[in-house]
């Protein structure tokens, strides 16, 4: 008995440490059967919710990968701000959500290579701010925890930079002239013009952005496993299609 309960004391201070490993290694989900993948739902056209279904470049993507893996696939969709936070907590085996690859990101998670690359842009109302320069005295939208924000706080003289919850939060403001302008990814700027059907003034792009999928921090098994998954969709076809379907172009970086 009393062996046990200190058993138990040397495992709960394992698990409170952080030492236990709180992820799932390959072998591990194969036998399963089912990999559990994480994603936002809210960043059109690459993971978002179509009648009540997860739809998008990324969600695409994410089930080829799994098929390779060859096991099932079960998604779970939250705040962007929280995916790779719960990636480490062991909520999700992998995280595909448009992630740039930044060297902060990188200490906390371990990122395939790039699954795409794309550049960030200003998005205003015709006759807004086009460049960085002319953000001075504007007030400037960004979706919280993204790239969008750190990229807007380098930028000298802007009045405000107010953050939302999603991207299309901002993107309803700035419809609604409660901002002057909206800094986003270019697809998902051009996405919103179709959707919403309106007019909108898009910048050069300002920085380019490679983009990955992230899997717990040591998680190499699985980490390899993407990577080879990847490079067989790239290779034959898949990858391709996918991303015509979306984008009427190949988006691979190059
Ligand atoms: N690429 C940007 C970043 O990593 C934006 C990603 C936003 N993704 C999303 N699902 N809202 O910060």
């Amino acid at each position: 008995m009393k062996q046990r309960v200190w058993l138990l004391l040397v495992l709960m201070l394992w698990a409170s440490l952080g030492l236990a490993q709180r992820f799932r290694s390959l072998d591990q989900i194969q036998a399963d059967g089912t990999i559990v993948i994480g994603t936002e739902g809210a960043f059109p056209p690459f993971n978002f919710f179509d009648e009540g279904n997860l739809v998008g470049f990324d969600i695409e993507i994410g089930q080829a990968l799994a098929e390779r893996l060859g096991v099932k696939y079960e998604w779970k969709a939250q705040a962007f701000d929280t995916l790779l936070i719960a990636l480490n907590q062991g909520r999700f085996d992998f995280v595909i959500a448009s992630h740039t690859i930044t060297p902060e990101r990188a200490q906390a998670v371990d990122f395939t290579k790039p699954y795409y690359c794309t550049g960030n842009l200003i998005v205003a109302l015709p006759g807004g701010p086009r460049t960085p320069e002319e953000l001075k005295g504007k007030v400037v939208g960004v979706q919280v925890g993204t790239t969008y924000f750190e990229y807007a706080q380098t930028i000298e003289g802007i009045k405000e930079i107010k953050t939302y919850q999603t991207n299309p939060d901002a993107l309803q403001d700035l419809l609604n002239q409660r901002i002057d302008a909206w800094i986003t990814d270019q697809f998902t700027a051009l996405e919103a013009m179709k959707q919403r059907d309106v007019e909108l003034q898009l910048s050069d792009l300002l920085v380019r952005e490679e983009i990955g999928i992230a899997v717990a921090k040591g998680n190499e098994t699985l980490l390899a496993a993407l990577n080879n998954a990847l490079d067989e969709i790239l290779a034959d076809g898949t990858y391709a299609a996918i991303s015509e379907k979306w984008f009427g172009q190949d988006i691979r970086c190059k």
